[in-house]
């Protein structure tokens, strides 16, 4: 395999957004092409787009599309209608703090122009939004380095959840570590946890690294301790959603078990984050906010009745994996056993 074969989750062409439509995989590859930011808003709620760089690149196309619209209204209503309109992207998605950084970036953009609403500003925040994706395509790809050179002579490793292209504007973050590997010709062997409450893991990540020649396997996720105790993977590797100061790690939901399982056998366990999931502004994970997904996304499965349908569910998408079970943070600066 090279970089260049790996898949694009989005791109800007045409005054469009154009998402893969991540609902629909394996069984379709689809796309969402839209001009409509509530339409964006609406694909990160539903998971059609995600992981925390993947968002926040929407996020910021997002906010060019409603300085866009905001040209058809009356000047009067324009601050009002992108004062929103912004607080609606922003609050698409509450945990990864890439969403809500990167519609900051680009309201800074907006504020450096003050009453002037313009096509030229709309052409500004398209370059600021190009820039965010560009810059996340390059920390991916330092990440993956960085995390290829710490990696065993045969590397088994454990994800979780989609860190890879799919969720990011580049070869993704603890799959951008895996990728690298393949191509410098280690040949990793991978165990993908199924992941909820979408089953990112089987239906995402195992079709990303299938498509790439990676040798992966489909790990039932109440399987990963006995996996792990029975010593057949040398380290672990996942992405985060937001970093405290003090090391404490958002991530999907099931990580946390998997740090506790890798303390009790001695495993490396690593995340794998670019700089814009660091948030300096909180001290530990007790800060962070934690979306809760609904119950019909578990009680039914693509059309499927997987439990009655009145079912109670405690859905939250994220845990926290408290700093101190963090073998290292593997980024884009390089790898740190502290943020
Ligand atoms: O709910 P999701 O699928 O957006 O959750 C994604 C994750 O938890 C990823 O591990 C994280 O966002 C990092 S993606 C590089």
């Amino acid at each position: 395999m090279n970089f260049e074969s790996i898949i694009e989750s989005l791109r800007y062409a045409d005054n469009k957004l154009v998402m893969i439509d991540q609902t629909k995989l394996p069984a379709k590859l689809e796309y969402v092409s839209t001009d409509d930011y509530r339409v964006v808003v609406d694909s990160i709620k539903r998971l059609v787009i995600r992981g925390a760089p993947g968002i926040g690149i929407a996020g910021a196309y997002a906010v060019a599309l409603v300085v866009i619209e905001s040209l058809t209204l009356t000047s009067e209503k324009r601050q009002e209608f992108i004062s929103h309109a912004l607080r609606e992207i922003s609050s698409a998605r509450p945990t990864a703090v890439n969403l809500s950084w990167a519609v900051e970036r680009l309201r800074a953009v907006i504020e450096s122009h003050p009453g002037e609403i313009t096509l030229e500003l709309a052409e500004k925040l398209k370059t600021e939004a190009d820039s965010i994706l560009r810059e996340d395509k390059d920390m991916c790809r330092r990440i993956g380095e960085f995390g290829a050179d710490l990696a065993p002579a045969n590397p088994a490793i454990l994800t979780h959840c989609n860190t890879g292209a799919l969720a990011t504007g580049g070869i993704g973050t603890a799959l951008g570590v895996i990728y690298t590997l393949q191509v410098r010709g280690k040949s990793p062997k991978v165990y993908a946890g199924e992941t909820r409450p979408l089953l990112q893991g089987s239906r995402l990540t195992v079709w990303e690294l299938a498509r790439a020649g990676v040798d992966v396997t489909l790990l039932v996720d109440g399987a990963a301790g006995a996996l792990i105790s029975s010593g057949m993977v040398n380290m672990v590797i996942v992405g985060a959603d937001r970093i405290a100061r003090n090391g404490d790690t958002a991530n999907k939901i099931g990580t946390y078990p998997l740090a506790v399982v890798c303390k009790e056998h001695d495993i490396s366990f690593y995340v794998a984050a670019p700089s814009t999931t660091f948030d300096d502004s909180i001290e530990s994970g007790e800060e962070m906010p934690i979306e809760e997904r609904s119950a019909e996304e578990v009680v039914q499965v693509m059309g499927a009745s997987l439990a009655p349908p009145e079912t109670k569910v405690f859905s939250p998408a994220f845990d926290i994996t408290p700093g101190e079970l963090i073998t290292a943070f593997i980024t884009d600066q390089g790898v740190h056993k502290r943020p």
